[in-house]
């Protein structure tokens, strides 16, 4: 009798492109931002039965996790780690559907895609912000500033995400405890279901145009990324084990704002608004950038050709944008980093 099909492999459409379903085209790196966001779900509901939001106890809890609750630094550590490698394999994961055409023919999932970049980044602000450390001064008086920079809804925009006029211990804290886990983490699950639903109803995983498609090796693809699940999830492990998440003296939102450090993934802006007005560096440029990646399907690449190959002529444009963007971004942050 045929075995049945388990669970894992109900997820997998019932035929699969050969080459495209292999690690060497994928390299997994979508799965596992799905995994490190998984535990970072679970981490982090475990982390709220300890966590007060409001300042300082919001300090003296995340201490207590620290350095009193069994194996709290582990759980701390481990969330920490997850977020910070969430954003760089999600990253790479975009930089590789670029480099394969793997946008083409799915204009919507990559949209969906980028929504998701710019969610997982914002969540991984809102929860550095938590900690309430003296490195959160440069995400609360030099981040959040440059919302009342953006033309006519700036001041609104302001008081809607830190919850007064001005940065203060009692509102703040709350709404970025808020914003963390229902405003941001929330709709990112979301648009992760809808993401994985959207690779279903565009025909699969992007592959070259008649490529052959085999039935059998669905377990076989389970068993693959099984194997990159317990890697991943050993190199998290190890690496919480090993570095802890930064917890510095409390926060002191009184000392010079030149002093303050951007988190690693703002280095590049914190660079920009040195040189630049705050109008231009914090907002006009990210977002441009922004856009502009995100209209790579509508306007730089609308061909077809080219789905599920490295490199492809028609997404030449696409690449080289792209391209741009990140070397400017890294050497922002290269340049940025050296600095400090
Ligand atoms: C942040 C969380 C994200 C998760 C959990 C996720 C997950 C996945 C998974 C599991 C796949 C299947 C193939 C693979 O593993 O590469 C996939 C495909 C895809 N992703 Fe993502 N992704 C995320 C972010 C992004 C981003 C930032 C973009 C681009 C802006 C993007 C665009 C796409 C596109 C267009 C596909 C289809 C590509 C193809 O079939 O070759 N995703 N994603």
């Amino acid at each position: 009798m045929a075995r049945r099909a388990n669970f894992f492999e109900h997820l997998h459409p019932p035929t699969l492109p050969r080459r495209e379903s292999g690690f060497g085209y994928t390299f997994g790196l979508g799965g596992i931002t799905l995994l490190l966001f998984v535990v970072l779900g679970v981490t982090g509901v475990l982390e709220m039965f300890d966590f007060s939001p409001q300042a300082p106890e919001n300090y003296r809890s995340v201490a207590r996790l620290t350095f009193e609750v069994p194996y709290g630094w582990l759980i701390r550590n481990m969330h920490y780690w997850a977020g910070q490698a969430m954003l760089v394999t999600a990253t790479l994961h975009m930089t590789r559907v670029v480099l394969s055409g793997g946008y083409k023919g799915r204009r919507l999932n990559w949209l969906i895609g980028v929504a998701l970049l710019v969610g997982t980044t914002l969540t991984d602000f809102t929860g550095l912000v938590l900690r309430w450390d003296e490195n959160v001064a440069w995400a609360l008086l030099v981040g959040t500033n440059v919302i009342w920079e953006i033309p006519g809804i700036g001041p609104m925009l302001y008081r809607i995400i830190v919850g007064a006029d001005k940065v203060c211990c009692s509102a703040t804290p709350v709404r970025f405890y808020t914003w963390h886990v229902l405003g941001l983490a929330l709709p990112v699950a979301i648009l992760i279901v809808w993401h994985l639903w959207r690779i279903r109803r565009d025909g699969g995983i992007s592959h070259i145009a008649g490529s052959r498609h085999i039935r059998r090796p669905r377990a076989e693809l389970v068993r693959v990324e099984s194997l990159a699940a317990v890697t991943t999830l050993a190199a998290l492990v190890w690496l919480s084990v090993s570095m802890d998440a930064p917890l510095g003296p409390p926060a002191n939102l009184e000392r010079p704002v030149d002093e303050a450090k951007a988190p690693w993934f703002f280095i590049g802006i914190q660079e920009l608004l040195r040189h630049l007005p705050p109008l231009l560096g914090g907002v006009i440029i990210p977002v441009g950038a922004l856009i502009a990646i995100a209209l790579i399907p509508y306007v730089f690449d609308r061909s077809k050709e080219g789905e599920g190959i490295w490199l492809n002529r028609p997404g030449r444009n696409a690449q080289v944008i792209f391209g741009a963007i990140m070397a400017a971004i890294v050497l922002l942050g290269v340049i940025g980093a050296l600095r400090r």
